[in-house]
């Protein structure tokens, strides 16, 4: 390597242990730029997968105020993904090119959207839970080396919460009331909870981006450090609603201070993030047909863009 790149490299580095925050006109290395686009347009997808699963429920909201709250969320995600393609674009990807990694299956989404949501329940577990999981990353992710990632993380986190409350509140109303919405509140949890903690990805020792990630402080805490944070908070939320906790071999370990879980199933969550879940082909064509009726938007806006570049070039001469 010669010896300029290798010293780009060593500056670069000593940045990001200084704590800087990386900007898109600062030098950094190819590999960075490819793991920020990579993890940057994976969440943006995330977010906006992810509206489907509840927007199945905006027209079968139980009340007028649930069906407000739910709208207020789902367009609240669509807002984080939009934030956090623009965040990409400014590593050099044009839109373009991220929706179509999205629809062709190049690039991945958070599986637990492949998921489907049965009942009102599904629709509290997954604010509670789902967005709870995705609060514990992302306040992490708020001190995340590049500038762009980080800025946005700091808003969308504060949604979140709104998020996980809503979520939360569901599961409160249905675990108080009648013998079936307790059943109902104790389905969900048991469907969701596994999933959930697969939003934190691999072991440690089996991912394939952390250590890279931690050492340019892309991420700022590991897979499984952000899980164990997560299982710890949910114990006491569990116990709370007086429902029963999925997993059958959580025991509290006094000398680690945190709750010793029983195992995620890898097999079910390699076979979802490999197109083999129950909705993964559902998911997909919806965004495919939503995108092309969307075709119009874009073209007038082009069309705007053209127009008002044509008359700022003729003012100016
Ligand atoms: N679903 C789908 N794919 C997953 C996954 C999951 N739950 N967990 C990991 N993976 C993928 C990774 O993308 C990677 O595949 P790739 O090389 O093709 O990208 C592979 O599994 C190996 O995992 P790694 O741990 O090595 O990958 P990362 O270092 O990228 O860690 C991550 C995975 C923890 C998800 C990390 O990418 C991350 O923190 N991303 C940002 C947070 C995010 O995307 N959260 C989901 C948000 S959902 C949400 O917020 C919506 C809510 O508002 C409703």
């Amino acid at each position: 390597m010669n010896s300029s790149l290798n010293e780009l490299e060593q500056a670069f580095q000593a940045k990001i242990d200084a704590e800087q925050k990386i900007e898109p006109k600062d030098w950094m290395p190819a590999k960075y730029r490819q793991n920020l686009v990579r993890q940057v347009s994976q969440h943006g997808h995330s977010e906006v997968i992810g509206m489907q699963p509840e927007g199945n429920w905006i027209t079968r909201a139980p009340s007028l105020r649930r069906k407000a709250v739910l709208l207020a969320k789902v367009q609240d995600e669509a807002g984080h993904g939009l934030y956090l393609y623009s965040a990409t674009e400014t590593l050099g990807t044009p839109r373009a090119d991220l929706i179509e990694a999205l629809q062709t299956g190049k690039a991945k989404y958070a599986s637990i959207f492949n998921y489907p949501t049965q009942t009102w329940g599904d629709i509290g577990a997954i604010g509670w839970l789902v967005d709870g999981a995705a609060i514990c990353n992302q306040v992490s992710l708020q001190r995340t080396s590049y500038g762009p990632y980080a800025r946005s993380m700091i808003r969308i986190c504060k949604e979140e919460s709104f998020h996980q409350r809503q979520g939360y509140q569901i599961m409160v109303e249905l675990a108080k009331g009648t013998p079936e919405q307790k059943q109902m509140a104790q389905d969900s949890l048991n469907r969701f909870y596994w999933p959930a903690l697969m939003m934190f990805g691999p072991h440690d020792s089996k991912s394939a981006h952390s250590a890279q990630s931690m050492k340019w402080k892309i991420k700022r805490e590991t897979n499984d450090d952000l899980r164990q944070k997560f299982i710890d908070q949910t114990v006491p939320q569990i116990e709370f609603l007086g429902l029963e906790h999925p997993d059958k071999e959580l025991v509290w370990n006094e000398e680690r201070g945190h709750y010793d879980s029983g195992e995620i199933d890898w097999e079910e969550f390699n076979s979802v993030i490999n197109g083999n879940g129950h909705c993964n082909r559902q998911r997909i064509s919806h965004h495919v047909a939503a995108h092309e009726e969307g075709l119009w938007v874009r073209e007038a806006q082009h069309a705007y863009n053209v127009k008002m570049k044509a008359r700022r070039a003729s003012t100016a001469a």
